[in-house]
């Protein structure tokens, strides 16, 4: 049975990805079109990302076995109606919507990933028997960006402090902060065939324009085989699914079939002896529930481009070189399920790859196949609904732009010459581009 939720003669293939809205809760629209049952299992996937989980025992068993270790209670928490986190702006602030991934350098030079203490990622929080792995907080370093035209940008460069260490001390870890990106189109990007992101991937820049693009290919650890890294900023989660069933481990402490272990290391002793919420403490149809939730959220349609101003952004954002990385378009391959994925073109605005982005942007720490320096293209899809959506949005992997020209004024590396030449844009240019951006 279907339930229309819109007049019918909106046609199916064109329409029902996209909302209209553009208000505060324009990424949490859901598709115009479902079935009884895809309702249903969106509405559960709704209250489950929305749940604040508790620790175990519980008279709620179906939302306990939060922790041992966790950054947060509810996803939502760092995807903020969907939307994006943000980075804290003083040392002496909380990381709220973001975490830091960790990894060790042994006396060798070797880097460790996971740290073999820690594990992937600092967990701040812990229920009441266990100590919390420490603290993290962020400083940053001041200065300007002067553009042709002589107007300064302010810009700010961020420092993971780590301290109040619980196990072994913090000297050699290396580290990588990342904020909560928003949630958009999660279920289209999981439905591009494989071959239309290879097709863009250039690693050895045969055509010489200076911008190479990898796959970050990740080995399934059940199943042995290699998939394109796709999820995450440095492209390395390979579906959807296991994105969510990521996210619940490490960011809630969440196990489930596949991670049915709590995320403890060896080494923490307390944390493996806490009380369990079930096993698994995520069941089956809750992890799919979620999964159903991300994939039938509505894309928000892009606005459109009808006045000189714009045109003449995009004119910018053609010629400076911004989409041999944040590709335009992909179309999903026809056998997806649930169908309302299937056979879509979609304008993401990433290529899905990996560039090198140079120093300014590098974290140090490699990924899977990613190295320290670089990242998987950012989609812009709809990123001019971030400060709607979100109040306090930054961008870029780990929050330290402000502004959408600050975000632009770190691209280095591959992306070097499209950052020179907005630099080189007299005012009326650059405000442009920036107004194009708001409508993609
Ligand atoms: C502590 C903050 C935090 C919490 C809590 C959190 N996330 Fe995330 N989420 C992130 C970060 C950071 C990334 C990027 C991860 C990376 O680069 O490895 C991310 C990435 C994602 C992505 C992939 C986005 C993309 O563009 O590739 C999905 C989907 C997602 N999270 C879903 C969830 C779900 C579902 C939950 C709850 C079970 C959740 N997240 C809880 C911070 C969080
Ligand atoms: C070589 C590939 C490449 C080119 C060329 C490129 N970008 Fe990017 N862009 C990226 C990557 C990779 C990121 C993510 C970087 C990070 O988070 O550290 C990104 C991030 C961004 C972001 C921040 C998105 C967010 O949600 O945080 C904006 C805005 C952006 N790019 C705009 C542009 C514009 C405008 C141009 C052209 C002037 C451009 N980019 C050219 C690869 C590229």
């Amino acid at each position: 049975m279907l339930i229309l939720l819109m007049p019918q003669s909106t046609s199916w293939a064109d329409d029902s990805p996209y909302t209209e809205n553009r208000h505060r809760l324009a990424l949490k629209q859901s598709m115009k079109t479902m079935t009884a049952d895809q309702f249903a299992e969106f509405s559960q996937g709704r209250r489950l990302f929305e749940q604040m989980w508790v620790i175990a025992p519980s008279l709620d068993d179906d939302i306990d076995g939060l922790g041992p270790l966790y950054n947060s209670i509810s996803c939502l928490q760092c995807h903020p109606a969907n939307g994006r986190g943000h980075a804290p702006d003083k040392p002496e602030q909380k990381l709220d919507a973001m975490l830091v991934r960790l990894s060790q350098l042994d006396k060798k030079g070797n880097i460790i990933t996971p740290h073999p203490v820690y594990g992937e990622q600092l967990q701040d929080k812990a229920v009441p028997s266990v100590k919390a792995e420490g603290h993290v907080s962020m400083a940053y370093r001041y200065f300007n960006v002067t553009l042709k035209d002589g107007t300064a940008v302010p810009m700010r460069e961020p420092k993971v402090m780590l301290s109040q260490a619980a196990y072994t001390d913090f000297s050699d870890v290396l580290t990588s902060a990342r904020i909560g990106p928003a949630l958009i189109g999660m279920g289209f990007i999981n439905a591009i065939p494989a071959e239309q992101i290879i097709a863009n991937a250039d690693p050895d820049d045969l055509n010489g324009d200076g911008i190479s693009g990898r796959v970050n290919w990740i080995k399934d650890s059940m199943t042995g085989l290699t998939h394109i890294g796709r999820f995450g900023y440095k492209a390395n989660v390979a579906s959807l699914k296991a994105q969510v069933v990521n996210a619940f481990h490490g960011d809630l402490g969440i196990t489930s079939s596949i991670h049915p272990k709590e995320n403890c290391t060896l080494v923490q002793s307390d944390c493996l002896k806490a009380l369990s919420g079930g096993e698994p403490e995520l069941r089956e149809a809750q992890l799919n529930a979620v999964t159903v939730y991300m994939q039938l959220l509505a894309i928000p349609k892009p606005l459109s481009i009808d006045n000189e101003q714009l045109l003449l952004g995009q004119q910018m954002f053609n010629k400076s070189n911004c989409l041999a990385c944040h590709h335009a378009k992909f179309t999903t391959s026809k056998e997806t399920k649930p169908q309302q994925l299937a056979s879509t073109t979609i304008s993401p605005y990433s290529d899905f790859l990996l560039h090198d982005m140079g120093e300014g942007l590098a974290d140090g720490r490699p990924d899977q196949g990613a190295t320290g320096r670089e990242w998987r293209t950012t989609p812009l899809w709809a990123i001019g609904l971030s400060k709607i959506v979100n109040s306090h949005a930054n961008y870029l992997h780990d929050g330290r732009a402000r502004t959408l020209l600050e975000a632009i004024l770190w691209h280095g590396g591959e992306a070097q010459a499209s950052q020179q030449a907005v630099i080189n844009m007299s005012s009326e240019q650059r405000e442009a581009l920036l107004n194009y951006l708001q409508r993609l």
